[in-house]
């Protein structure tokens, strides 16, 4: 708990960090304007004896940490930690449940304990050291989900002593009221967030309830799918223990069947992948049978020792046998230790090399793709990994995975990446959430949501960089980037595609690995899952549209990774055109004729769909009834199309279409999206969410063949939502309205002088300040953190569209923004565990200081992230931006991009064309 005491102790540990941001100042600013504002308010009194405390003990008030701490929350993505990790004030103090605050005697204690990066990481580096200085010869690592995913509210049941439950906890539609209070006084504290006040509703609950109230018997639940426990030492685990997932359930019940079953059932990763910026990885791999966190496995204990700690003896824990010596006060630094390790040989014994790839290629403005990525030998892959003597376990996945899948007919792939579509009371939005890693609903924590999206494409294009694995933005996503180099922020998902090439290389290098973001920049971690038909290229029975995913193990939000080959699927539509002057030149019947069809596989795989259908006229036992209707369904399809007209290929068979495909070079995936080399490559370098991305060469053209793009860059309204340039954002067009105050309906907000459709620049002030007095703070803190990204994105179009300079002039500015500028962007979302973190320490303060101090910090931090954002749009506006501006070590200027680049001005008609 927060206390004056902890605030002196946070003063003197930060007094140095608070001068040089001059946040000082900032609370002083904040400490004479609540006095200003309190003066109408009534409570000026507890206001001025905290200003009198300040004046006379000189030190931080708990309103000014809190100002400092809110402001931190809300403003600052930088990963810089709030505070130290350490032994006594962290691992071995209660952080939550009946005995918060209670401070354990040694680690034998602990029954649970939070999964904080800087404990996990600092042991697990530590054990890597060790385990180098003792040159062991077969170096893996025992895991836990525990120590590697958020468990947060699992362990506020873990932590409970008294009240206890059963199965039909994880697995009813709803928790049970009174069961849920019960635990709540427990614990006093809420077991969840969202939507825990509907719960409070009679009429709700028994709606929501009616399956267990209409049952009268409890459910006995078999012991393959729920089993429960009376020993009541059992530490790390509930006394029950999910052993199957079943979704039928609201948000948060599901999230505690899938930490359950993560803990206790689903396997551990194939490695670990520890991420160093955007340049190199490192695979750690991962015991599969070990399942110990830290503490179990020794590992933790092993830290101490070698950080000074003596195991302190617990003499039957009546708390009477200390061993007398006081042991130091470790600090968990992690990020030092990471420095060590990255500069140690044991880096090197881990790192990550792919031969088969040109980092180098990667890292310039343009990266050109070559036909032959679109093409995989599969025999020859297998082969090769047949030879190696001693496969490493990846290895060993991925040959074992080509091999299914070389078995595995388009027809009759089983689906692979399952979704928590089946959420009970959540609008289908669990669609868009793996269903192993769901973890509640966040669709009412807008901010979070957000955070967590721009962590996940910033890790996924960091990963991917860092091992020179192409990929590009696809569909929704690079759709996104053209605008302000974000997504949209109603996307839940992200889309991005590579060359199936690259994608076997993903697979056989990272398949089932845990990749984690460098710690110094961040705490995501992600898993990433290919599917075992990856050497199917049709959409077959439409069951693996998807590739890849790379999940956020936190929250079950993906990316979606697809693959683009050769295939035999048909032509599309829109490609019509190409089709029409290549077959002009190219006749695919002859030139098809002696060669040999490069899609079939083995055994069912080896026939062509008529093949499959006469193989189960006499094995139809082999088959299950929808089996066959899909077979017939391909069979009549085919048919059709061999004896068709009307389609670019029609009348060709799979192999002519194989060909022709591959001599048009126009690639797709297995949901039958077709790119053309032409529009891809050379793909362009850009920057998404403030991290390098890359493009198609012809955004324009690829989106025009799935989307009704506008010809137009400005305001635009569409489906409820509204593309603002002024602001670099989309809103919800309602929402917006409110803030601009349309029709002038709320007499207490500013009235905008201009249209939004045409605004003019001084009123972005105006809608910045209703934004806040209309309480859409999380919005406007969105606004804030992105304001230098979506900065970069319009300077990058300025220069793209600038028709007075050449095209080797505008290739040296973009090259310079790329280099110079990109560099420096902070990432526009804060790193969403540290935000979590943040945000919980913000709570309790919260409690201690009461509401009335709270909102006045409000205000005042928001109004002065207010000023500072209007003071970068005119800065910006004025051509004077700091961001644009490089300078050589003496701080003079050297470039300045502030004057180059064309303005974008209406009309205008750059969506409509590609720049180069
Ligand atoms: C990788 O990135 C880090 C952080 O920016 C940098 O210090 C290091 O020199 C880079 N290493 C290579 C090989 O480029
Ligand atoms: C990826 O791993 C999963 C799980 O082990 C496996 O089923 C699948 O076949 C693998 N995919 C590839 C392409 O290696
Ligand atoms: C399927 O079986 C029929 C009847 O035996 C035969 O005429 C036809 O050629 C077979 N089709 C294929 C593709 O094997
Ligand atoms: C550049 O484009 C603008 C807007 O489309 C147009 O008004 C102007 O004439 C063009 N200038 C040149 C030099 O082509
Ligand atoms: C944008 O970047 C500039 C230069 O790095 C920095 O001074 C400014 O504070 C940033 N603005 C925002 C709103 O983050």
């Amino acid at each position: 708990m927060w206390s004056r005491r902890v605030g002196a102790r946070w003063l003197r540990s930060h007094l140095s960090i608070i001068r040089k941001f001059g946040v000082l100042a900032l609370l002083v600013f904040i400490v004479y304007s609540q006095l200003y504002l309190f003066h109408s308010g009534g409570t000026n009194e507890t206001l001025k004896g905290w200003i009198d405390s300040i004046r006379s003990e000189q030190k931080l008030s708990s309103a000014e940490f809190a100002a400092y701490l809110y402001r931190k929350m809300k403003y600052d993505t930088s990963p810089n930690w709030i505070d130290t990790y350490t032994l006594n004030e962290n691992l071995l103090t209660l952080p939550l449940g009946p005995k918060q605050g209670t401070k354990l005697r040694s680690i034998e204690e602990l029954r649970f304990y939070e999964s904080d990066p800087r404990l996990t990481w600092s042991v697990l580096l530590e054990h890597l050291q060790t385990a180098e200085a003792e040159r062991k010869e077969n170096r893996v690592v025992s895991f836990s989900w525990y120590d590697w995913s958020d468990f947060h509210m699992f362990n506020k049941l873990v932590s409970l002593q008294e009240v206890n439950f059963g199965c039909g906890f994880l697995y009813e539609t709803a928790f049970e009221l009174t069961q849920l209070e019960a635990i709540e006084k427990e614990i006093n504290d809420v077991l969840f967030i969202s939507d825990r006040l509907k719960y409070n509703d009679p009429k709700w609950m028994e709606a929501t309830r009616k399956k267990e109230i209409e049952r009268n018997d409890p459910v006995v639940y078999p012991e393959s799918r729920c089993r429960r426990y009376s020993d009541k030492s059992r530490k790390f685990n509930l006394p029950v223990e999910a052993h199957q997932l079943d979704e039928q359930c609201r948000p948060e019940v599901f999230a505690l069947q899938t930490r359950s079953y993560l803990l206790n059932h689903y396997k551990n990763p194939i490695s670990l992948t520890l991420m160093e910026h955007d340049n190199s990885s490192y695979r750690v791999f991962v015991d599969p049978n070990d399942r110990s966190n830290i503490q179990q496995s020794g590992y933790l204990k092993s830290f101490l020792q070698k950080n000074g700690v003596t195991t302190v003896h617990n003499d039957n824990g009546n708390g009477n046998g200390r061993s007398g010596k006081k042991n130091p006060n470790v600090v968990f630094d992690h990020w030092k230790q990471y420095n060590i390790f990255l500069q140690s040989n044991t880096a090197n014994h881990y790192r990550t090399v792919i031969p088969e790839i040109d980092k180098v290629s990667y890292d310039r403005d343009f990266v050109h793709l070559s036909d032959d990525l679109f093409e995989v030998n599969v025999p020859s892959i297998i082969e090769e990994l047949e030879s190696i003597e001693n496969p490493n376990p990846h290895d060993k996945e991925y040959l074992e995975s080509l091999k299914i899948s070389r078995e595995t007919h388009p027809a009759l792939a089983s689906k692979f990446l399952s979704e928590a579509a089946h959420i009970t009371q959540f609008n289908g939005m669990g669609y868009h959430r793996d269903k192993r890693f769901f973890n509640g609903a966040l669709i009412h924590d807008p901010l979070e949501y957000q955070l967590r999206l721009n962590a996940l494409i910033r890790n996924w294009l960091k990963f991917t960089r860092s091992n020179g694995l192409i990929t590009w933005l696809a569909h929704g996503t690079v759709y996104g980037q053209l605008y302000n180099g974000l997504t949209f922020p109603w996307d839940n998902d992200f889309d991005v595609q590579m060359p199936i090439k690259h994608l076997h290389l993903l697979s056989r290098y990272f398949n089932q690995s845990l990749i984690m973001e460098d710690p110094r920049e961040g705490n995501g971690k992600y898993f990433l899952d290919v599917t075992n038909s990856i050497t199917v290229r049709t959409s077959g029975n439409g069951f693996n549209n998807i590739d890849a995913r790379f999940i956020d193990v936190d929250s079950g939000l993906y990316v979606d990774i697809t693959g683009l080959s050769v295939s035999s699927t048909p032509l599309s539509d829109k490609l019509t055109s190409d089709y029409k002057k290549f077959s002009a030149i190219f006749d695919s019947k002859s030139y098809a004729k002696d060669k040999k069809w490069p899609e079939r596989g083995e055994g069912l795989a080896s026939m062509d769909i008529f093949e499959l259908q006469n193989y189960t006229a006499d094995h139809s036992d082999k088959f299950s009834s929808d089996q066959l209707k899909k077979i017939e369904e391909l069979v009549n399809h085919e048919r059709n199309f061999q004896q068709g007209t009307d389609k670019p290929e029609s009348g060709s068979n799979p192999n002519e279409r194989y060909w022709t495909n591959k001599e048009l070079k126009a690639y797709n995936c297995r949901n039958n999206h077709f790119v053309t080399l032409e529009l891809l490559s050379p793909l362009t370098s850009t920057v998404f969410h403030g991290v390098h991305a890359l493009v198609p060469r012809k955004v324009a053209g690829v989106l025009k063949n799935e989307y009704n793009l506008p010809k137009q860059f400005g305001f635009e309204v569409f489906d409820g939502k509204a593309y603002l340039p002024a602001l670099h954002s989309w809103f919800n067009y309602n929402v917006l309205k409110r803030f601009a105050n349309s029709n002038s309906w709320n007499t207490k907000l500013q009235k905008i002088k201009s249209p939004i459709s045409k605004l003019d620049f001084p009123d972005i002030k105006l809608l910045l300040d209703n934004m806040l007095k209309l309480g859409y703070n999380d919005l406007f803190t969105i606004c804030y953190n992105a304001f230098n990204v979506t900065s970069y994105r319009y300077k990058e179009r300025e220069i793209q569209f600038d028709n007075s300079s050449s095209k080797n002039e505008k290739f040296k500015l973009l090259h310079i923004l790329r280099n110079d500028v990109a560099p420096q962007l902070s990432s526009p979302g804060k790193d969403p565990y540290m935000f979590n973190y943040e945000r919980r320490m913000w709570r309790k303060v919260g409690a201690t200081i009461g509401n009335t101090i709270m909102r006045a910090i409000h205000k005042a931090v928001e109004t002065q992230a207010s000023n500072e954002l209007w003071s970068s749009y005119v800065a910006t506006h004025e051509g004077r931006s700091e961001l644009f501006i490089t300078r050589n070590e003496l701080g003079d200027v050297e470039i300045d991009l502030n004057n180059h680049g064309r303005k974008i001005t209406e009309p205008n008609t750059i969506l409509e064309s590609d720049p180069f």
